[in-house]
């Protein structure tokens, strides 16, 4: 029997990544084979113990994908998945011939649905199917994973019996997926349990969870069957997989690390690298991740309204329950809002250098108030400005007078923009951008105008047709030099409404001294 299934104590849970297999196949989230390398690696360092690669009879892509990660990935188990077909499993083997160590994963649907709708066949046809083409399967792996696709919606004494097929030809982990997203944690945890007293199976197999999304309780319902007993989680980075998603890897993760007293078991996961594989995902499948997601969303260990902020200051255990740094994140941040109070804005005044008596904070307060209505976060160079004098609204030498773009027309050619600023002592400036994009060339012209070198950290664009008749919001933070300088615009065309963001932004970088001129305009 493997590593993975016999190495670990009974309190070893082991982690299955199906990021690149069930993730990769939802709408939206495709990847080439380079972005599957880089995720592949990140995966590896992380350290999932399988990686289901792919999924490499689906199509020559797919098997050259899971053959690249193969040749390439050491750490972890690499798996393709298959179809109970002969086929599927043979060009899965090849595939994964380069891999040190490498695991096949065989799904077949059990459920009435799915076997009359589906594959039109009856209960004894399945079983023969899953005992005959896992003992194929055992002449070209030694790992032999099954899954009983749709298993909680399969009736309970043919998913014992189609179990016990598979595990007594030879399969050493026993995949029990809620394909639909179906169960609850009180039915999953009774069917784990069932499933553990009942099926016969040789010492070493263990069972594993495969928890779908539909109705948010994927993660909810995989801890459930890591209570009754499953071994191994299949999860995903994100959460992202078919439909609304598999259980997130993050989620899982931390919820076992963090209630190690309800749970009992260990994963091999090094938490602190959660954070930037969870970014790299984002870039390579440009599907941001949303600001309030548990673990690793931007907000997650950020803090505004003011009562959070005044406990988290006397003590962080008031208002978080892991520390940023055990999953990667940044740090915790108190974000200087309209909903921040006053000793959120003192121990930033004394943390940036200022000793403010109280009338001095009053004052600064006051303006810090007015300020943050009119920008969704206070910067800290807004705040030193504050301290210094410089009074709440600064000084905006620069606004937008006219945005001209002209597109990419192929795939590879470049955007261009001109754009005109307008100075409140130079006048007119016009001048031409070249990028990627039209976003990205417009803000090639804007900072050859301004000769001011930045870039652009964040960038969220709301539309609201109902409630804003029809107005785009753009908010913006800019990194220039290492700090970081935010704007906000509101508009109707959506670049022109992100260049004014931009500029803003910029307005506000210039008097500190912070902007670093562009080369060419220095
Ligand atoms: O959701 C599912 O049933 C699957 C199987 C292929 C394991 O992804
Ligand atoms: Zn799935």
């Amino acid at each position: 029997m493997s590593r993975d299934t016999n190495d670990g104590a009974a309190n070893r849970c082991f982690v299955f990544d199906t990021t690149l297999r069930d993730g990769e196949q939802a709408p939206g989230f495709s990847m080439t084979t380079r972005d599957k390398l880089v995720m592949a690696k990140a995966l590896a360092d992380l350290g999932v113990d399988v990686m289901e690669a792919g999924f490499a009879a689906a199509s020559p892509g797919d098997a050259e994908a899971v053959r690249q990660i193969a040749s390439e990935i050491e750490g972890p188990t690499l798996c393709s998945l298959a179809r109970a077909h002969e086929r599927d499993i043979d060009i899965a083997a090849r595939a994964l011939e380069p891999a040190a160590r490498s695991r096949i994963h065989i799904f077949l649907g059990t459920s009435p649905t799915h076997r009359e709708a589906k594959l039109q066949m009856s209960q004894g046809q399945v079983l023969d199917a899953i005992t005959e083409t896992i003992a194929h399967a055992r002449g070209a792996f030694e790992e032999v994973e099954f899954s009983a696709e749709d298993a909680l919606r399969t009736e309970r004494d043919f998913l014992v019996e189609a179990f016990e097929a598979a595990a007594a030809a030879g399969a050493c982990v026993l995949n029990v997926p809620d394909t639909v997203g179906f169960t609850t944690p009180e039915e999953i945890f009774a069917l784990y349990r069932h499933l553990q007293e009942t099926v016969t199976r040789p010492e070493g197999v263990i069972f594993s969870a495969h928890c779908h999304d539909d109705l948010g309780m994927a993660v909810a319902n995989t801890l459930s069957a890591v209570r009754a007993g499953a071994r191994q989680v299949e999860v995903a980075v994100n959460g992202i997989g078919e439909r609304a998603g598999n259980c997130s890897l993050e989620e899982a993760v931390m919820a076992l690390a963090t209630r190690r007293d309800v749970y009992g078991v260990e994963t091999g996961i090094d938490t602190t690298k959660l954070y930037g594989t969870s970014r790299r995902l984002a870039r390579v499948t440009h599907n941001p991740v949303p600001r309030n997601k548990a673990i690793v969303g931007r907000n997650a260990f950020a803090h505004e309204a003011g009562i959070h902020q005044h406990g988290m200051l006397a003590d962080r255990n008031t208002y978080e329950i892991m520390n940023p740094e055990d999953v990667g994140q940044p740090s915790t941040s108190l974000v200087l809002g309209k909903h921040s109070g006053k000793h959120a804005l003192a121990d930033r005044a004394k943390r940036l250098g200022f000793e403010p008596d109280a009338a001095a904070l009053q004052e600064a307060f006051t303006a810090f108030k007015a300020m943050a209505d009119e920008c969704r976060e206070v910067t800290d160079q807004q705040i030193i400005d504050l301290f210094k004098g410089a009074g709440s609204a600064p000084a905006a030498p620069w606004t937008v007078r006219r945005v001209e773009l002209r597109f990419a027309e192929a795939a590879r050619t470049d955007s261009f923009a001109r754009i005109e600023l307008l100075h409140s002592e130079r006048g007119r400036v016009t001048d031409v951008g070249v990028g990627g994009g039209p976003l990205d060339a417009a803000f090639d012209a804007v900072q050859s105008i301004v000769g001011v070198a930045a870039t652009v950290a964040e960038l969220d664009i709301t539309h609201n047709a109902e409630e804003d008749d029809g107005a785009v919001l753009a908010d913006i933070a800019l990194d220039i030099d290492g700090h970081r300088f935010t704007g906000r615009a509101r508009g109707r065309d959506v670049v022109p409404t992100v260049v004014e963001a931009y500029v803003v932004a910029l307005n506000r970088a210039l008097p500190t001294g912070a902007a670093p001129r562009r080369a060419e305009a220095a």
